[in-house]
């Protein structure tokens, strides 16, 4: 069973500047509750209980935000705004939380890297918690949790995106296995429409086998100098084997404000109550 879920939180949210100058792009509220509680909640539902957290300078308030405030506990217990803390509360109750800081941010795959520590040699989901994914039935995390347990190897989460929108995404190519499920041969990082493979684009849900930390050593440095998760895992296909699922749900790009704006009325209009 795989417990352990890494959180890349230290990203610097330029496209939601100035709203991220002093605050973290994950803290912003969709409605009332922070993007990356929306990521914890779907990780301890798949039951990755620790949420291993890769942070970066000025991302204090997500680690606050997974810690009691004493002040407001004594504040506003016995009232009846106490209701206002039970999501939150439920997820403290639920969830171990630890952290690791990376100094200079050298892309995901140096991120992933970074949180070695946290994880050890054990398999892990990743959640990238600006792609917000919502479904009636079981999380993303959690179908490609059960899909693990088929399969035994790496898996991304992978979604049909229109041709021209291919240069913002990683694009597999693969063998399909079954509906929805591929075995990929080729992963190219943000390719241009013409040289796309296809149009399934991968999207921030990830379950990683431990090797690839090794791999991620291993591999240099791509454009601005990042070290790219997607040619980490390209090498890992051509080793042994990766696996994309088109999981069930929606997925909004919560990094852009199109999506975020999007996100916030879909969860108002179909998930948000008034007490
Ligand atoms: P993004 O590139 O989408 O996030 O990285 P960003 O850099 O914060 O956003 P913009 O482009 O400047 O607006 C995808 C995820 O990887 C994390 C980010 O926090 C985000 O969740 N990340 C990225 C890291 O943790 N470290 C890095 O060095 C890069």
């Amino acid at each position: 069973m795989i417990t352990k879920c890494l959180f890349p939180v230290a990203g610097y949210g330029t496209r939601f500047l100035p709203a991220t100058k002093s605050m973290p792009k994950e803290m912003l509220p969709v409605v009332n509750k922070p993007l990356v509680q929306y990521g914890v909640e779907e990780a301890i539902a798949a039951g990755m209980t620790t949420c291993a957290m890769v942070t970066g300078r000025g991302k204090r308030a997500i680690a606050d935000h997974f810690d009691i405030s004493y002040e407001l506990e004594h504040q506003i217990s016995g009232s009846g705004k106490e209701a206002y803390l039970k999501s939150i509360r439920n997820v403290l109750d639920k969830g171990v939380f630890t952290m690791v800081r990376q100094r200079e941010m050298k892309g995901l795959g140096h991120a992933i890297l970074t949180g070695e520590p946290l994880i050890g040699n054990e398999p892990f989901g990743v959640l990238l918690s600006d792609d917000l994914c919502l479904n009636t039935g079981p999380g993303v995390l959690a179908q490609m949790a059960e899909l693990y347990n088929q399969f035994r190897c790496s898996i991304v989460a992978i979604q049909e995106v229109p041709k021209d929108q291919t240069h913002k995404y990683g694009v597999i190519a693969g063998e399909s296995l079954k509906e929805g499920i591929y075995r990929v041969d080729e992963m190219v990082e943000k390719p241009d429409p013409k040289d796309a493979p296809s149009n399934l684009a991968i999207i921030g849900r990830y379950i990683l086998t431990p090797d690839i930390f090794d791999i991620i050593r291993e591999t240099a440095p791509g454009a601005n100098g990042e070290i790219q998760l997607t040619d980490a895992l390209q090498t890992q296909a051509r080793r042994g084997c990766v696996m994309a699922y088109k999981f069930e749900g929606r997925r909004f790009d919560c990094g852009s404000v199109p999506g975020f704006v999007e996100a916030t009325n879909f969860v108002y209009e179909n998930y948000y109550t008034e007490d």
